[in-house]
């Protein structure tokens, strides 16, 4: 089944306005994730929302393409695009088991703020695999409530009955890396900025 866009449609423009919660560790993913990045590279970031982080690795690389399931998200990543003259990003409403692989494969591939949303992390982790060249590298930053809010496996579907909360998956950061790994991806990275923050990964599909 197709996942549901509505939730994310309805507050794209909200997400907009919204400070980065922990803007430190933003910039410090940032920096991690260009220390990969190289000019020639063609780039996938899946779930990328309005764009901002797209348009802050656009330099470093040739091409991004940056997809997300919300056509109100995209709206604005473009918009935003536009003003900033960026002209190497280009947004598309996908969901990522329909995107095709390159001939060669994606030399990255990045989910922030995302594996915790999708229906099915194990596949999602495949996919990745999949686009990606080998020696490629997958860069994911995810919210692991299984280690510190496991009642929100029980708040979750109310929330998201009343259209109050998106599909959200509760998992520990273990089982994350377990679902890396299984996937043949070998974890080459790993930082928690603080407790109960987001799970910075960076893995690579062997060459
Ligand atoms: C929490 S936002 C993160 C956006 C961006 N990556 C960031 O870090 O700011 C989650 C985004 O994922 C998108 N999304 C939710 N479920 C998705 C799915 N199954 N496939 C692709 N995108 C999805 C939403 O539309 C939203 O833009």
């Amino acid at each position: 089944m197709r996942p549901s866009a509505k939730f994310w449609d309805r507050i794209a423009a909200r997400y907009a306005r919204s400070p980065v919660a922990d803007e430190a560790a933003y910039r410090e993913k940032l920096r991690i994730t260009q220390g990969y990045l190289r000019p020639g590279m063609e780039v996938l970031e899946f779930g990328c929302g309005t764009g901002s982080t797209a348009l802050e690795h656009a330099p470093f690389v040739k091409h991004i393409l940056a997809t997300d399931i919300s056509a109100q998200m995209l709206r604005i990543a473009e918009a935003k695009a536009r003003e900033k003259s960026v002209g190497n990003v280009t947004f598309r409403q996908a969901v990522l088991e329909e995107i095709p692989r390159p001939a060669e494969g994606f030399d990255a591939i990045l989910g922030l703020s995302i594996l915790h949303l999708v229906a099915h992390r194990d596949a999602a982790i495949a996919d990745a695999y999949r686009l990606l060249k080998p020696g490629g590298v997958f860069v994911s930053s995810t919210a692991c409530l299984g280690d510190w809010l496991r009642i929100f496996r029980l708040i979750g579907p109310i929330g998201r009955a009343l259209g109050l909360l998106p599909l959200v998956r509760v998992f520990t950061a273990r089982e994350l890396e377990d679902s890396m790994t299984r996937a043949g991806f070998v974890i080459e990275r790993r930082w928690l900025p603080r407790r109960r923050a987001a799970l910075f990964l960076v893995a690579r599909r062997p060459g």
